[in-house]
């Protein structure tokens, strides 16, 4: 029997519920598919932050790299001042582990409202691969006279070529494996950064005339992305883009395709160890009502299957949560709205894995 060891790390608000409902999910796909999941429990987070003054420590991080896969709920507490949890735990495990993929599909399932008029899912079905490990994110740059009426300050966008070529080859990979437009967006700026812009274009060109010749080549500026993600997301098959813009145009993504509720991401080291999440943070006013949505949670693990190489279960979570909300019964994506409770959610797609 597969045996994997599994982090479990809730963290704040309203992460460990929805973490719950993951595993419980996870484990149905589990029995079924005849994998064996060992997890181990982490409580980094705000609550020990506020307990002990630390983040994530370096004897933390040596245990975690040692895991098949890390599950995260959410990292975000209303009484730490934001920024050190994020910095110190989540940006602190993606360079740490170099998860330097953070893979973030939009996906708009049966029966989920979108905010775009006249779209379905035939219309609203595309994946993002934001770069994680670079750009404004390496936090290169400085600041002096700090506080004066001259203060300076400057954040680098800061990419080598080999950062931008293992994640323009992954998002060719993942197009080809994908296959439906064949088509690689590459999203940038470089009208305006031509340097860093440059670099991207260039190597999007170079790696797609040498080893990816049956992938079509496309190119927006991030401003016309979210236009187009807009107006026409069904252009759209894979977006390549660097770390600060994927932030941003993910969570329009996850806007389309029906809210926090439902948008799942997971931060990738195709040769380590890997993290998946809801991307929707903490909620904390939602936590311990049983009200939160589980969905992105239960999407996440899919993702965290299907990195494992286990595709066969990562599938059967796919077509439960497709099944669950194609029967009607969830009314809603938002917290409190869904007609049935966050236990229930889970329960549901676990029944139909
Ligand atoms: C995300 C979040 C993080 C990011 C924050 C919490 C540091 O917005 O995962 O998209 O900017 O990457
Ligand atoms: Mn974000």
């Amino acid at each position: 029997m597969k045996s994997y060891n599994i982090a479990l790390m809730g963290g704040d608000g309203t992460g460990p519920e929805v973490l719950r409902e993951g595993v419980k999910v996870l484990d149905a796909a589990a029995s079924k598919h005849g994998l064996k999941l060992n997890y181990t429990d982490y409580d980094f987070g705000g609550e020990r932050y506020m307990r002990t003054g630390e983040t994530l420590s370096q004897s933390n991080i040596d245990e975690l790299a040692k895991q098949d896969a890390i599950f995260l709920g959410a990292i975000g507490h209303p009484d730490v001042k934001p920024g050190i949890l994020e910095v110190g735990i989540l940006l602190k495990l993606r360079f740490a582990l170099d998860q330097y993929i953070n893979l973030r599909p939009v996906k708009l399932y049966p029966n989920v409202e979108t905010p775009l008029k006249d779209k379905g899912p035939e219309h609203i079905d595309f994946v993002v691969i934001r770069e994680n490990s670079g750009g404004i994110y390496t936090g290169m740059g400085g600041a002096m006279m700090v506080g004066t009426q001259n203060e300076i300050a400057t954040q680098v966008m800061c990419y080598s070529r080999p950062v931008v070529e293992r994640c323009i080859r992954y998002a060719y990979d993942l197009t080809r494996k994908r296959n439906r437009k064949k088509t690689l967006t590459l999203v940038h700026k470089c009208n305006v950064l031509t340097h860093a812009g440059d670099l991207w274009v260039r190597t999007h060109k170079e790696v797609g005339d040498a080893d990816y010749k049956d992938i079509k080549q496309d190119y927006n500026h991030v401003d016309a992305c979210t236009m187009w993600m807009v107006k026409s997301p069904e252009f759209y098959d894979v977006i390549v883009t660097e770390n600060l813009f994927g932030d941003i145009i993910t969570d329009l993504g996850a806007m389309i395709q029906g809210g926090m509720g439902i948008a799942a991401g997971g931060n990738i080291n195709p040769n380590g160890v890997s993290m998946f999440e809801p991307i929707g943070g903490s909620a904390p006013k939602y936590t311990g009502k049983n009200v939160i949505n589980p969905m992105a949670a239960i999407c996440a693990v899919a993702m965290m299957l299907d990195t494992l190489g286990e595709d066969k279960a990562a599938a059967s979570i796919d077509k439960a949560v497709y099944d669950a909300l194609a029967s009607g019964k969830i009314k809603s994506m938002s917290a409190g709205k869904m007609g049935m409770g966050t236990k229930e959610v889970g329960d549901l797609v676990a029944s139909l894995v």
